[in-house]
C-alpha cells in the first residue's frame, strides 16, 4: 500500500475532518501517501484532488463539515461515470481508497469495486445513522445533541403557550435520529417514516396526554413523515391544543464533531487503514456490539438497517 486516496460524499456530516485527519496521519505513520479528491465522486471523475500530509490537516478535528467538501452529483450514477473515477484511480496510482459517507455513497463504492483494482474501504458518516452494519455513524451523536439543545429550547415555549410543537428533524427516509432525539428529550409523540401514523392516532395520543393531566407536547418528527405543517394545522383543529411546527433543518448537519464523533472518527480510521494494509478492500468499517468490526461492502450496500420498533413503544411509556 504506498498510495491511499480519501474521498467524502453524500451529505456532510460533523467528525468527517477529524476522519479525514485520522486516515491522513496514520497513513503518514506508515509512510503511505494521501491524497483528498474534491467534492466527492465528482473529484474522481475530473481528476481533482489535493495532497494530504500531517501538516495539512492540523487543527480540522474539531471542525464540522469536510475540508475535502462533497457534492451530490447525478454523473457518478452512469456507467461512464465510475469508469472516469476508476481510470483517475489507475492513473494516480492509488492504491487505496477511503470513502467517508453514508448508505449512498457506498451504493456508489460498490460499483466503483467493479471497474477498479483499488482496494475500497468504507467509513460510515452521516448524521442519519442508517448504515447497515454499524450500531453508530460518524456525525450522529453531534446531531442528536444538537437537536437536543433546540428542543430543549422549544418545550420551554411549549409549556408557556400550552401548545404542541412539532419538530422536524432531518431524515428523508429513515427514522433513527428522530427516535433517539425523541427519547432523549422526553418526547410525547415521536414519527418515523418506517412506521407511519394515521392522523387520528396522534390526535388520540393528544388526547391522552392532556386527559393525563398534561397541557402541552412535544412532537419528534422525521422529514420524511410527510407535511408537517398540515399535520399542526389539523391536530389545532381536532385537539383542544394550539399547535406550531419548527423545522431544525441544517444546523443539524454542522456544528463541532462531540467527542463521541471524533472519537469514532478515529478508530474508523484506524480499522480502515489496518484493512488496507492486510490487502482487505470491499469492507465497511464498522461498531458492533460497542467492537470495531467490519462487514462486506456488498453486505453493506443491499442490507437495510432495521429500526427498533420497541423503542418507540418504550419511549410513549416515558412520556406518560
Ligand atoms: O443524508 C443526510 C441528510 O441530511 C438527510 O437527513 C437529509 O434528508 C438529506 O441529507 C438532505 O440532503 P441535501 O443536503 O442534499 O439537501
Amino acid at each position: 500500500m504506498k498510495k491511499i486516496g480519501i474521498v467524502t460524499t453524500g451529505g456532510d456530516a460533523p467528525g468527517m475532518n477529524a476522519a479525514i485527519r485520522a486516515v491522513t496521519r496514520i497513513a503518514a505513520s506508515e509512510n503511505i501517501q494521501v491524497i483528498g479528491f474534491r467534492r466527492g465522486w465528482e473529484g474522481l471523475m475530473t481528476n481533482t484532488f489535493i495532497e494530504l500530509n500531517p501538516r495539512v490537516v492540523s487543527g480540522i478535528i474539531q471542525l464540522g463539515g469536510t475540508i475535502l467538501h462533497t457534492h451530490r452529483t447525478l454523473e457518478f450514477e452512469k456507467p461512464e461515470g465510475v469508469k472516469k473515477a476508476a481510470q483517475t484511480l489507475k492513473a494516480n496510482k492509488v492504491d487505496g481508497l477511503v470513502v467517508i459517507g453514508g448508505d449512498g455513497s457506498f451504493r456508489g463504492s460498490c460499483d466503483l469495486t467493479e471497474e477498479t483494482d483499488a482496494l475500497i474501504v468504507g467509513i460510515p458518516a452521516t448524521i442519519d445513522n442508517d448504515v447497515y452494519g454499524t450500531e453508530e455513524t460518524i456525525g450522529f451523536d453531534t446531531a442528536v445533541n444538537t437537536a437536543i439543545g433546540e428542543i430543549d429550547k422549544i418545550r420551554d415555549t411549549a409549556i408557556s403557550h400550552e401548545r404542541v410543537f412539532i419538530v422536524e428533524v432531518m431524515g428523508r427516509e429513515r427514522g433513527f435520529l428522530a427516535l433517539t432525539v425523541g427519547i432523549t428529550v422526553g418526547a410525547e409523540i415521536i414519527l418515523v417514516p418506517e412506521k407511519k401514523l394515521a392522523v387520528r392516532e396522534v390526535f388520540r395520543a393528544i388526547d391522552e396526554s392532556i386527559a393525563r393531566g398534561k397541557k402541552s407536547g412535544i412532537i419528534v418528527a422525521a422529514e420524511g413523515v410527510g407535511d408537517n405543517q398540515a399535520l399542526a394545522r389539523e391536530i389545532e383543529k381536532n385537539t383542544s391544543l394550539e399547535a406550531r411546527l419548527s423545522i431544525l433543518g441544517y444546523a443539524q448537519r454542522g456544528g463541532s464533531p462531540t467527542a463521541r464523533s471524533r472519537l469514532l472518527a478515529n478508530l474508523f480510521a484506524d480499522e480502515a487503514i489496518r484493512l488496507l494494509r492486510k490487502g482487505q478492500g470491499s469492507r465497511v468499517v464498522g461498531l458492533q456490539n460497542a467492537k470495531l468490526t467490519s462487514l462486506s461492502l456488498t453486505e453493506s450496500c443491499k442490507s437495510t438497517k432495521p429500526l427498533d420498533f420497541s423503542l418507540l413503544k418504550l419511549a410513549k411509556t416515558l412520556a406518560t
